[in-house]
């Protein structure tokens, strides 16, 4: 396997990527990220800027200093679970790194009760909210309400969705270009999307597709799309036929996290979004993991201090991977952890009966398990995974009704897969690390499938 590595003294990372040419056939490259043992994701950060115009084994690595905001003023709760601070006025603010597409992150309680960081970003007169029928009672008004105090010129319409991951497809999306048009929304509008993921994915592609793209703004209200979805400019729909297949990548001027609205969200939504906070330390940041086995009771108890925490650590870890590969040409797809199997599970059982993130966790789980079949990993990290999901009350099987056959005929329209050649993200090496690669024996994916699924 030829492979370069290349390192950052000042910041003691290391960056590596290897290009596995087995078998004369182009596979992607695989690349590993890791970070120094000790936490150095403090207030400075290191960023890597991978050049992928140059050859896959000669990648150009560009290394800058990143300082964040407030960000620094989040705590670690190492121990207590019961530990609080109050949390902070300022907001912890979160840099995504893209040029003159770059924006922040707010998070911290009570935003929404402060217009001028929602109308810093609005551009022009008309505003379009898209939300749905469960949000819109709980935050439609003072949403309203921020982005038209003190700026009385400004022209709030807002249209509300059926609520589910069902009506994420192309008849309502209809109804916000409906309500756009109607409305004479032109090109200086703003979209802000008021809700969780399906809101932010469907609003954010209706916004890149009216007019040819206007601005955007995202008030994520679960954790599942304030921890991932929100971040990064993933937009789009599903098709019957498979999740996610038609969107655009559309960046948002600003994502504004009021962690107070996920005091209305129900148990079972924060413990899905859970999944995807536990992927970024699996995938990339074992000291974060780490933290979040010591702290996983305070996050399902809603601490705000901890929930702060966890919200930026999570979107520093997808702002990051973003930088480096907008438009998912490989490190991006790291992000996947567990999703090939999990969206075969969303697809296979129906849209909406399981939630992404429970999908994502018995999806992590399968792909650990392969993980440990290739011998990639040892069985420690297979237990601590599986105690990880249990303790955050996700489910580690998939649904009775998987069979082998629906996972592979789902995951063979896979977005991953490339030259007809499935692409997993899997876990290799210490607890941290993971690669993207089709590289892999078929039979541990098989036998990853019969010992999932009873038939
Ligand atoms: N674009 C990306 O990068 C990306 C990443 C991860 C997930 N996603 C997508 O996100 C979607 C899942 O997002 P989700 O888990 O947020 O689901 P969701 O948007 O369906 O929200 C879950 C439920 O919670 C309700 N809700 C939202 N906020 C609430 C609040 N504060 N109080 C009470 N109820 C509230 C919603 O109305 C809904 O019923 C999937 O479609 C998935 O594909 C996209
Ligand atoms: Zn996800």
């Amino acid at each position: 396997m030829a492979s370069s590595s290349s390192f950052c003294p000042k910041h003691a990372l290391t960056l590596f990527t290897s290009n596995n040419n087995r078998h004369n056939r182009v596979i992607s490259p695989e690349f590993f990220v890791r970070f120094p043992a000790s936490g150095s994701l403090g207030s400075s950060r290191c960023v890597v800027s991978i050049d992928s115009s140059n050859s896959n084994n000669n990648n150009n690595v560009k290394h800058r200093l990143m300082t964040s905001g407030s960000s620094a003023a989040a705590p670690v709760m190492d121990q207590s679970p019961t530990q609080t601070t109050s949390s902070p006025a300022v907001p912890t603010t979160v840099e995504v790194d893209l040029g003159n597409r770059s924006y922040p992150i707010y998070i911290g309680s009570g935003l929404l009760d402060q217009p001028e960081l929602l109308q810093r970003h609005v551009h022009g007169k008309q505003v379009l909210v898209v939300t749905n029928t469960t949000i819109a009672p709980l935050y439609l008004d003072k949403t309203i309400h921020a982005l038209k105090d003190g700026n009385p010129n400004v022209k709030v319409e807002s249209v509300i969705l059926p609520d589910g991951e069902q009506f994420k497809d192309m008849d309502t999306l209809m109804k916000v270009f409906d309500k756009a048009i109607e409305s004479r929304m032109d090109r200086r509008c703003t979209f802000v999307a008021l809700g969780g993921g399906v809101i932010g994915d469907m609003c954010g592609y209706a916004a890149a597709s009216y007019l040819r793209g206007v601005n955007f703004i995202q008030i994520p209200t679960t954790v599942m799309a304030q921890v991932d979805s929100s971040v990064g400019g993933k937009t789009g729909i599903n098709h019957r036929l498979g999740k996610n297949l038609i969107g655009a990548f559309y960046q948002p001027q600003c994502v504004l996290i009021d962690i107070d609205t996920l005091n209305t969200l129900p148990d079972r939504e924060l413990a899905s979004g859970l999944a995807e906070v536990i992927k970024y330390g699996l995938i990339r940041d074992a000291e974060f993991f780490e933290w979040q086995e010591k702290n996983m009771e305070a996050l399902l108890a809603r601490d705000p201090s901890a929930f702060t925490y966890a919200i930026k650590r999570s979107c520093e870890n997808k702002a990051e991977v973003v930088s480096l590969d907008e438009k998912e040409s490989g490190l991006r797809a790291t992000l996947n952890l567990g999703h090939t199997f999990g969206h075969a599970i969303e697809t296979g059982v129906g849209y909406g009966q399981w939630f992404h993130g429970e999908a994502v966790a018995a999806g992590t789980v399968m792909a650990v398990d392969m993980s440990y079949r290739l011998g990639w990993i040892d069985d420690s990290i297979v237990k601590r995974v599986h105690k990880i999901l249990v303790k955050a009350k996700l489910p580690t099987t998939p649904p009775e009704t998987m069979t082998v056959d629906v996972f592979k005929s789902v995951m063979a329209v896979d977005k991953k897969v490339a030259d007809g050649l499935l692409r997993l993200i899997l876990l290799k090496g210490p607890l941290g690390n993971c690669v993207f690669t089709s590289d892999y024996d078929k039979k541990a994916l098989d036998d990853t499938l019969h010992a999932f699924c009873k038939s």
